[in-house]
């Protein structure tokens, strides 16, 4: 089964407008016509217009890092899937370990975002992964094993084909640890037989899993050799175009 790679950059809180312009305007410049891979950057919601406006004409599509459920209202602080749309917005990344960790996200939310964002034609990144403890405490296939499940309650086998994952080890975010490619491969591979109970063979081959947690230029070609990881999900290295370049096409 071969499955399109997908490399996303994930800026995080980075970036003034002026600053997130430049960066894309780079990004386009070294990967804009990559048509092999499926390129993606996320940055800050204020600044999707200016990236929008800087990749138009390049390969390289839009993503915002966050979503509401909700359609519109007395929702102070949150974007809409349909406000997404309306500029541009390809992907979404719902359920990052951040959002979590620091800001209430559960399951049950996530399986929320994700169901709107599909409603809407975004197309979601479901981000699921352990912590340290949890791992080394012999929870980590249970804890992804819910997260799965919950992200993907209730959502069709061919609403699930439109979705990405994303397996981010918490450990792995940001500290310059990396999993090894042959933990990271194990963790997909256990994704996608969770996903194979949930929707069958043939939608779980054809659903990619990115691997998200310090992968760089120098550990990305191994990392993407792997049987079951369909890509990256990139943080760090996504905010200077050349290390993003050398994960999109690793040499
Ligand atoms: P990192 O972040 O590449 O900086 O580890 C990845 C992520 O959190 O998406």
């Amino acid at each position: 089964m071969s499955r399109k790679k997908i490399i996303a950059g994930n800026w995080k809180m980075n970036t003034t407008v002026e600053e997130a312009a430049a960066l894309a305007k780079d990004v386009a410049a070294v990967v804009g016509s990559v048509s092999d891979v499926d390129v993606a950057v996320c940055p800050p919601y204020v600044n999707l217009m200016a990236v929008a406006e800087a990749i138009k004409g390049s390969n390289v599509k839009l993503g915002a890092q966050d979503v509401h459920w909700e359609a519109k209202g007395a929702f102070t602080g949150k974007v809409s899937c349909a406000m997404l749309k309306s500029i541009g917005v390809t992907y979404v990344i719902i359920g990052h370990s951040e959002q979590r960790q620091y800001f209430g996200e559960t399951n049950e939310t996530v399986n929320k975002k994700t169901k709107a964002a599909l409603a809407a034609s975004l197309l979601p990144i479901v981000c699921v992964g352990e912590t340290l403890d949890e791992r080394n405490g012999g929870k980590m296939d249970a804890v992804i094993d819910a997260q799965v499940r919950g992200g993907f309650e209730g959502i069709s086998a061919a609403d699930a084909a439109k979705c990405v994952v994303a397996y981010e080890p918490v450990w792995a975010i940001g500290t310059g640890v990396t999993a090894t490619s042959a933990q990271a491969n194990e963790a997909h591979i256990f994704i996608r037989k969770i996903l194979t109970e949930l929707f069958g063979k043939e939608t779980a081959d054809t659903i990619r899993i990115q691997y998200g947690g310090s992968m760089k230029p120098d550990n990305a070609k191994e990392l993407l050799s792997m049987s079951d990881v369909d890509g990256g999900l990139i943080g760090g290295a996504a905010l200077k175009a050349s290390d993003f370049a050398g994960i999109v096409q690793p040499k």
